[in-house]
């Protein structure tokens, strides 16, 4: 006879509060294409960008967490994926530097805010990075993706500069450029993925760094849904991504459905629009 394991009760979760910064893609364009989903042939709205942002802002600041703004700077369209400008952690800027000459203007702008705005401890970066989109902190290691934009070198870097612990995850399907499109953070020591984004060794240290984290499958992964921003408790996640807010919902999070369709068109989901100001 065999005897089942009673259901435990999902454990409540407790929201901590973040300070973000963003920035209102009232230039937002798609004219380029360095990842699958941009189709400058296709186009995008910049005033519905504007709005849907809007939305997503308004979402942070009624969850109780504070939104900082940057300016936008005229032909930079994807400056509003404000992940990508810098990484910030124990108060410490690792400056960002683009993998492609369309972006890279981009990396001295968040930089220059950064320095403006009490954060002195700025490193230019001497190795090839993009920000939060591919270092994602976590109580006690900084997970780190590579294979499309950010080198290994830059996790070296970002370790000596940072002093934490960072962990090399490969990514291995174009559609997931940045680790952001294919795992997020739950609180400081869990995460959700996409195991079919990282190749197998990766993702056997993802298994035994996080044998309880949530998993997704690739409907949700094909909606931008791994590209979301928890607190510790509420999620703020695509709207599409149905399976995977059950899934949460399961697990005791409070999932906090957003539309970015538009921002979708470059590539982008809420977490690449929020970088993270981490005291
Ligand atoms: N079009 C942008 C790029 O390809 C999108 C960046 C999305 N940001 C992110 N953190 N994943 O660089």
């Amino acid at each position: 006879m065999t005897v089942m394991p009673a259901m435990e009760p999902a454990p409540a979760r407790t929201a901590l509060r973040r300070r973000y910064l963003m920035c209102r893609p009232e230039h937002f364009a798609v004219t380029y294409a360095i990842n699958p989903w941009m189709d400058p042939a296709a186009g995008a709205d910049a005033g519905r960008a504007v709005a849907q942002w809007e939305a997503l802002r308004n979402a942070y600041l009624a969850l109780g967490h504070e939104v900082s703004l940057i300016d936008p700077v005229p032909g930079l369209p994807d400056m509003v994926f404000a992940a990508n400008g810098a990484l910030v952690v124990g108060g410490r800027v690792y400056g960002a530097r683009f993998a492609h000459a369309e972006r890279r203007a981009e990396g001295p702008a968040y930089a220059a805010w950064l320095r403006a705005n009490g954060f002195a401890d700025v490193l230019e970066a001497e190795h090839t990075n993009e920000g939060e989109g591919d270092f994602l902190t976590l109580d006690h290691v900084i997970l780190a993706g590579t294979g499309f934009r950010t080198e290994i070198a830059a996790h070296q870097e970002a370790q000596e500069f940072l002093g934490r612990p960072v962990v090399t995850l490969r990514l291995v399907d174009p559609r997931f450029y940045h680790l952001d499109t294919a795992l997020f953070p739950l609180g400081g020591d869990n995460v959700a993925y996409y195991p079919g984004a990282f190749s197998p060794g990766s993702r056997a240290v993802l298994e035994r760094l996080f044998p309880d984290a949530v998993l997704a499958d690739e409907r949700d992964a094909a909606v931008l849904g791994l590209n979301a921003v928890c607190d510790g408790r509420n999620v703020v996640i695509n709207a599409e991504a149905e399976g995977l807010i059950g899934t949460l919902r399961d697990r005791g999070y409070e999932p906090v459905p957003v539309d970015l369709s538009e921002l979708r068109k470059a590539g982008g989901g809420p977490k690449c629009c929020t970088l993270e100001l981490r005291a």
